[in-house]
């Protein structure tokens, strides 16, 4: 049997795009599924004694806190809640035998507290920084009525400490050709989200900032990762109870560890990942109707927070009548 040459083109290309194909499953599988199970993230205490962490006195930046430690480095913990801050420093100490510094520091303040840490880690060789507090809304929230207060503290804290606590610590690791920057982001920085949108825009802001940030501390020796979580049960979420899709913070930051130097932007957890890329996948397929979607669960989130927040206020006005 002869080809022709077009049938022979035909042929080629569709190897070629087998091909393709092949070695993109053949890498997502040995990120996803492989290197992490191997072992072969980067060794965190190799690089430098210390490991920075913000918002760290609760959720996901504890998590974090806590398997650094158990890692034997020291820890650096971050946060406005003073006794929150004494209290897991104690714990940390006692149960990692590790040194624990605290540094209170409302970060949506802005030059002055990132001069603070600054001065407050000058002696330290700091290997790790964990790029962790973030502030959301309290529910799902149409743009317009959000206050001037809530948008402002979202980017404060989201983005401009984000990038002020980056800048504080990376030249040090660029002297030192030698560090991890793991900047926590959210799926929601890729994905649709109508009604957080502040929120996403922020979390897309960090995603961006790790990417090129990644780029300029590879040929420096240092890796920037971005995480972004999908939902994770913490004081922010309001989910007390953990599920195959919304893990504890130790269970969704064990996974992510495993990820660091192995992948550069990551949603840390498996199922995160299932999940965004079935909303990717849709929103290819057809983007109205995934925004239609995604729209409608977060009217239904905002109407139950409403009535939650609601109900609060009937019970703290009846309270303080009865006090009266
Ligand atoms: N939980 C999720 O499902 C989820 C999903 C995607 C992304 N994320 C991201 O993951 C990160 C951690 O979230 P989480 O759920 O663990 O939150 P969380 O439980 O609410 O903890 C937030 C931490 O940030 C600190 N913080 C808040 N505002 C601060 C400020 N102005 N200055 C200093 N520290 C501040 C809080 O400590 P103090 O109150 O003591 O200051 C606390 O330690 C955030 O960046 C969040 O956007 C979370």
């Amino acid at each position: 049997m002869t080809l022709t040459c077009s049938e022979i083109a035909s042929l080629v290309v569709l190897a070629v795009i087998g091909l393709r194909i092949l070695i993109r499953v053949g890498i997502l599988v040995w990120r996803k599924l492989i290197a992490p199970s191997f072992g072969l993230a980067i060794d965190l205490k190799s690089q430098g004694k210390w490991a920075v962490i913000t918002g760290a006195t609760g959720g996901i930046g504890k998590a974090y806190a806590e398997q650094l430690a158990e890692r034997g480095i020291d820890i650096v913990l971050v946060a406005r809640s003073v006794s929150a801050l004494e209290e897991i420093a104690t714990e940390i100490k006692q149960r990692y035998n590790v040194q624990v510094r605290t540094i209170e520091a409302n970060l949506s303040e802005g030059a002055p507290v990132f001069a603070k840490i600054a001065k407050a880690t000058e002696d330290l060789e700091v290997g790790v920084v964990v790029n962790n507090a973030g502030v959301s809304y309290d529910h799902p929230e149409l743009f317009t009525e959000l206050s001037t207060e809530s948008v402002a503290s979202i980017l404060d804290v989201n983005v401009i400490a984000m990038a002020g606590i980056s800048k504080v610590f990376l030249p040090k690791m660029f002297e030192r050709r030698k560090g991890v920057l793991i900047n926590i982001s959210s799926i929601l920085a890729y994905v649709p989200s109508p009604y957080l949108s502040v929120y996403g825009a922020s979390k897309a802001f960090v995603k961006k900032l790790s990417y090129d940030l990644a780029a300029e501390a590879e040929p420096r020796g240092v890796t920037v990762q971005c995480v972004c979580p999908g939902i994770v049960a913490t004081k922010m979420t309001k989910i007390k109870k953990s599920t195959w899709m919304a893990p504890t913070p130790e269970k969704y930051v064990e996974a992510s560890l495993k990820t660091v130097g192995i992948e550069e932007c990551t949603t840390g957890y498996l199922t995160h990942y299932l999940l965004a890329s079935i909303i990717q996948g849709l929103n290819c397929v057809c983007e109205k109707g995934t925004i239609w979607l995604i729209s409608r669960t977060m009217c239904n989130l905002r109407a139950r927070g409403i009535k939650r927040n609601q109900k609060k206020l009937n019970k703290s006005e009846k309270e303080s009548v009865a006090t009266e």
